[in-house]
């Protein structure tokens, strides 16, 4: 008796896969939030409240992100198997954790950018190291606005006077969390934990120790450590984008992670790196100012430090069996 069953047209195999790689997404300190639930006729993505990070996001938006993320990951997979995947977001007939139902919509051929896009989910990872100082092109700026734009949500690419206003809001919230003791207490469960682990940012992808002189402050993920290499400095000029939606609800979250993955991986097609920075929307006053400096008009979902990298370390995943729901839904 295989553990996958086949569903949607797909054999075992392939339903394997998709999970697989649906499960390569983003998520916040590595958690991996999500859950699958597999019927012949429907797969359904579902959050996992063990999963929560109640201290950096109390409302779950991250989580529902990272499950957004990886619900864009299953459609590619999808397509690339050859279904057209039909998505209904927050089904109201579902348990209180169900996020997404996908259904058959026949077969598709997968257009040859899905494919690259498909191509690109095992090579996606966050890079926290310095990148090189060779701007982003315009051409591949249009190409990241119009990803995120086919995903109903759009890119605000900082524009220079901004920037000062936003650096000190990002130091500001890195100082506020470090100085909780809950937060850390949090942060600190999920990194530097041994190589076997499957969950968590490992040591080798925390990228260099956050210092204050730097312009886009890093989270710590380097518990433990207290220097680091001397002579690291960070690029100059980093693209900074900020993915917004137009309304704050649910439903704009799980579309803002389907566009966040799909903006990642057009951004690693192309040949860019990219890391999150955070904690600026985790506290609700830094975010307000964010979103005020936006001029009061949209959500404020992540912001990204997008450059030409240099060379970045997988974070582990857990194996796609380890995803599956068996019965009904736990809430
Ligand atoms: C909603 C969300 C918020 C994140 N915030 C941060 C952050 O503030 N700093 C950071 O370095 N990485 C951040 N990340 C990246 C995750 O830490 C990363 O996706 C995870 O560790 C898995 O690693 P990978 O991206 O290399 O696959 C975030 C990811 C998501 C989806």
């Amino acid at each position: 008796m295989p553990t996958f069953p086949a569903a949607l047209g797909l054999t075992s195999c392939q339903v394997e896969q998709v999970i697989r790689l649906a499960g390569m997404a983003p998520s916040l300190h590595n958690s991996q939030p999500w859950r699958f639930r597999i019927m012949p006729h429907l797969i359904e993505l579902h959050a996992d409240p063990k999963r929560r990070l109640p201290v950096a996001d109390p409302e779950d938006r991250e989580l529902r992100l990272a499950c957004g993320a990886a619900l864009f990951n299953l459609r590619l997979a999808l397509t690339q198997a050859g279904v057209h995947p039909l998505v209904t977001l927050l089904p109201s007939l579902g348990s209180a954790t169900a996020l997404a139902e996908i259904r058959s919509g026949g077969h598709e051929h997968p257009r040859p950018g899905d494919v690259q896009l498909c191509e690109a989910i095992p090579r996606r990872h966050s890079h926290r190291q310095p990148f090189q100082n060779t701007p982003v092109s315009t051409e591949d700026r249009h190409e990241l606005v119009r990803a995120v734009q086919e995903e109903h949500t759009w890119l605000h690419v900082v524009p220079p006077g901004q920037l000062g206003t936003l650096e000190g809001l990002v130091h500001r919230a890195h100082r506020v969390q470090m100085s909780d003791e809950r937060y850390r207490a949090e942060l600190a469960a999920w990194v530097g934990r041994g190589d076997d682990s499957s969950e968590g940012v490992p040591l080798s992808a925390a990228g260099p120790k956050p210092g204050l002189q730097d312009q886009w402050v890093n989270r710590d993920f380097t518990v433990g450590q207290t220097e680091r290499a001397p002579g690291t400095k960070f690029e100059s000029h980093p693209l900074l984008a900020l993915l917004c939606s137009r309304t704050d609800d649910q439903e704009a979250e799980l579309q803002s992670g389907q566009a966040l993955q799909r903006l990642w991986l057009t951004a690693t097609a192309r040949g860019l790196a990219a890391s999150v920075i955070s904690q600026v929307l985790e506290l609700p006053e830094t975010r307000q100012e964010v979103h005020d400096l936006l001029g009061g008009h949209a959500a404020p979902q992540a912001l990204l430090r997008i450059g030409h990298g240099t060379t970045t370390t997988a974070a582990p995943r857990r194996e796609p069996a380890e995803l599956l729901i068996n019965g009904p839904a736990q809430g």
